[in-house]
């Protein structure tokens, strides 16, 4: 079994969908073949070749305003104009994160999704989306078996079941970090202003940024 894995972020390295492609391969078959591909180094017909030639294409993105990142949807509409021809039809399957808590924020994604599969004549396989994404995929120390995890290693687990099933038209599976939204907050927060540190803002730019450029 061919499955191909495309890293939907236009992050080069550390993204958190980088780290969620890495967990999923650990639960796939062992014999599975899989492929990832970074839709970053997007190299037009060879790349649309390699999607088509899978048995499974899988994905893994990040949530731009409500939607899929620009560049991946420019590979989808390309994607949809050859694979509506080829005889190979790879079932679609999709894990999208987002930075919000709530992981419903990413419904209107999965829509996307699915939509494109549609109009791409490929059957749609189920989706999984993730909410803390920021947190869930960038902790790299703390691995898929650690409690906060608890409700994405479920989720995983079971997609990479259905993934290695061939299974179409499942249910999709809504994951959240497993601790307080409050918490999530606070870490978010304490996050935002080191990175603004690191970029050299000061006193009270932290917390108004605009206020650097009067
Ligand atoms: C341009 C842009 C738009 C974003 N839009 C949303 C959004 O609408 N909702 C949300 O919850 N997070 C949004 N985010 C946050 C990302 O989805 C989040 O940081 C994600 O974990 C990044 O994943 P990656 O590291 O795989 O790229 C946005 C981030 C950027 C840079």
């Amino acid at each position: 079994m061919k499955i191909c894995l495309v890293n939907g972020s236009p992050k080069k390295k550390g993204s958190a969908s980088g780290w969620f492609i890495g967990e999923l391969q650990k639960l796939l078959p062992e014999q599975a073949e899989t492929a990832v591909l970074a839709s970053a180094s997007y190299t037009g017909a060879p790349f649309l070749e390699q999607l088509c030639d899978c048995d499974a294409l899988v994905f893994v993105f990040p949530l731009y305003v409500d939607a899929v990142p620009s560049h991946l949807l420019r590979i989808l509409t390309e994607l949809e104009a050859i694979a509506s021809e080829k005889e190979q039809k790879p079932i679609v399957y999709t894990v999208v994160n987002c930075g919000f808590f709530e992981t419903k924020q990413n419904r209107y994604a999965l829509d996307v999704m699915r939509h494109f599969c549609r109009r791409a004549g490929l059957p749609w396989g189920e989706g999984v989306a993730i909410g803390g994404g920021a947190f869930l995929g960038q902790s790299v120390g703390i691995p898929l078996e650690a409690s906060p995890k608890k409700s994405l290693r479920a989720a995983f687990t079971a997609f990479a079941a259905s993934i290695a099933q061939g299974k179409t038209g499942g249910v999709d599976r809504y994951v959240e970090p497993n601790m307080p939204r409050f918490l999530y907050f606070h870490a978010a927060n304490y996050g935002w202003k080191r990175q603004g540190k690191q970029n050299g803002l000061k006193g009270k730019a932290l917390y108004r940024g605009w206020e650097r450029e009067k």
